[in-house]
């Protein structure tokens, strides 16, 4: 039996996220330049990408730049951006054909014009897909969403357009607003930490930590992530005898 004909389909997470982590150590590890290690990840993205669709994930989100990461040297920052540009524009036919929904999440004011239209190109060509939504977080961070978010809800309550705030009314100003929140969150290349990443939105996901470096993330690494998850029993603070 293969990995993957041993995933329930009727149980599957309805949202993914992923920190996709390594590429510069994989790199490092084989003589090269980091990025090399940021090209080479691509092709786990597709793999990624591919299955979600075939298995019939609903959502897939993945943390490809931290509002952190601006920190980097900027040669490195400034061949990443190329290259998520670049391969934004060369994938968007796919993205279209596969009926894939692309959002992108996080501070865009920091990306440049030219980067941030050649976006806003796909989003729009791909807003009415039905399939996958597919969440490329994109200086993202997720104590700069909380900040920003609680900011607007206090500017819109003191102009009276907002009478409470709760859990529910938060979670809609968060970039995040209409999508579930992850059930199962993979993070690669052997790092336990979280790294500012959706700290609201995965109050209750499912956390799954693999050695495997970024690019050698494949779909049977992705498959044995969603068996482990299926494996769990999610209580929600619940006891087990009543989750049965
Ligand atoms: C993840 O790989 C990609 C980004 C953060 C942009 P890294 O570039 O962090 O690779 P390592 O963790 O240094 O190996
Ligand atoms: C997290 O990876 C950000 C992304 C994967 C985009 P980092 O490599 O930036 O995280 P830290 O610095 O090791 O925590
Ligand atoms: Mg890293």
């Amino acid at each position: 039996m293969s990995l993957k004909d041993k995933i329930i389909i009727s149980k599957l997470p309805e949202h993914v996220a992923i920190i996709m982590d390594g590429n510069g150590r994989w790199a490092k590890r084989r003589g090269s330049e980091r990025i090399f290690g940021h090209q080479q990840g691509i092709k786990a993205v597709r793999n990624v990408v591919e299955a979600s669709g075939e298995l019939g994930i609903k959502y897939l989100t993945l943390f490809a730049f931290s509002k952190e990461n601006w920190c980097r040297p900027k040669a490195e920052i400034d061949a990443l951006m190329d290259l998520m540009a670049s391969t934004i524009k060369a994938e968007s036919e796919t993205l279209i054909k596969n009926n894939i929904r692309l959002l992108i999440t996080g501070d865009l004011d920091c990306m440049s014009s030219a980067i941030t239209s050649e976006l806003q190109k796909v989003t729009e060509a791909t807003k009415n897909n039905t399939g996958l939504t597919l969440v490329i977080a994109l200086s993202y961070s997720s104590r700069w969403e909380i900040a920003e978010a609680a900011a607007k809800i206090c500017k819109d309550f003191n102009a009276g357009k907002l009478k409470e705030i709760n859990e529910e009314v938060f979670a809609r100003y968060l970039v995040t607003a209409g999508i579930p929140d992850p059930a199962l969150l993979v993070r690669t290349s052997g790092e336990f930490r979280i790294s500012n990443f959706l700290l609201w939105q995965i109050a209750y996901a499912e956390l799954y930590f693999t050695e495997k470096l970024w690019p050698d993330f494949s779909k049977e690494d992705f498959y044995e992530a969603i068996i482990s998850y299926q494996k769990r029993e999610r209580r929600f603070g619940k006891t087990g005898e009543q989750c049965k």
